[in-house]
């Protein structure tokens, strides 16, 4: 089924306790979807998001779900058909943001940032496209980073994961289509991560041709596009002040 009204849809966010995926979910749940949202340690913060979710007048859901885990991928996902009957939107957010020196990653680092931002997306997708491809169609939105197409010194595990899940969505865009569209939203700045220097923050917001970070509202407004929108697959909407055009 084409999503063009959001309205009686159900959506699954991941990492939607905080910061962009709770202002994804809090978006989707705006426009009259059910959200069901993982998260992984932000307990408290997952109770307040429900509620504030609730507040909106639909149904919420938290699932807790280390996406390293393929059967709690798999657990998360059927926890949402078993509630509601139906999964309408997937949006993968959960992510990290590992930093080191290129001579410094170990192969761990690389393998957990694979794991989390690229096979926990990949898992999820497969997840959903089963029962979207057997129960009429349905959306996903995976959420990029300017290191997806830009090198790093410093962040290369993390490019590379981003990069690959850029690819993921062309690729699963292609292989899902007619039933299934899989697209992309990559911010720019948008909320300082955690344990930065504001002025590291401010730099990097400030070089941006808009010359300041957006909001995470600015990101999940994109994600409601995409969600609805069904004459887009395998794209992506840079929503990062012109960070990309420099
Ligand atoms: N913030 C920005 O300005 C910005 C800029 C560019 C791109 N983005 C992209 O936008 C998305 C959201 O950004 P953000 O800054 O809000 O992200 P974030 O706070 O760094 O992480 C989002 C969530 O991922 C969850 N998570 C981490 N490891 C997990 C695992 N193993 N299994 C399941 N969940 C896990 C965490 O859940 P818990 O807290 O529950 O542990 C966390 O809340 C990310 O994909 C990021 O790359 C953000």
């Amino acid at each position: 089924m084409p999503i063009t009204s959001l309205k009686g849809t159900v959506m699954l966010v991941t990492g939607g306790a905080h910061r962009v995926g709770k202002a994804i979910a809090l978006a989707l749940a705006a426009e009259g979807a059910a959200v069901a949202f993982t998260y992984l340690t932000s307990t408290e913060a997952a109770r307040q998001t429900r509620r504030e979710i609730e507040a909106l007048g639909v149904p919420a859901l938290h699932l807790r779900c280390d996406q390293t885990s393929p059967a709690q991928v798999q657990g998360a996902v059927e926890a949402v058909l078993r509630e509601w009957g139906r999964l309408d939107g997937l949006v993968n957010n959960a992510s990290i943001m590992p930093e080191a020196p290129f001579l410094e990653i170990t192969p761990e680092d690389w393998d957990l940032a694979q794991d989390i931002n690229t096979r926990g997306p990949f898992l999820f997708t497969q997840a959903v496209a089963r029962w979207m491809l057997a129960h009429g169609g349905g959306a996903v939105v995976n959420l990029l980073d300017e290191s997806a197409v830009r090198p790093t010194r410093v962040f290369v595990h993390h490019g590379v994961s981003k990069a690959a899940l850029w690819m993921l969505t062309r690729s699963s865009a292609l292989a899902l289509a007619p039933t299934v569209r899989v697209n992309a939203v990559l911010p720019g700045p948008l909320l300082k991560p955690q344990g930065w220097e504001e002025e590291r923050w401010q730099r990097l917001a400030e070089a941006a041709p808009l010359k300041k970070p957006g909001q995470p509202e600015d990101a999940a407004r994109a994600v409601v596009y995409l969600m609805r929108e069904d004459y887009i697959t395998g794209q992506m909407i840079v929503v990062d002040g012109g960070r990309t055009i420099r």
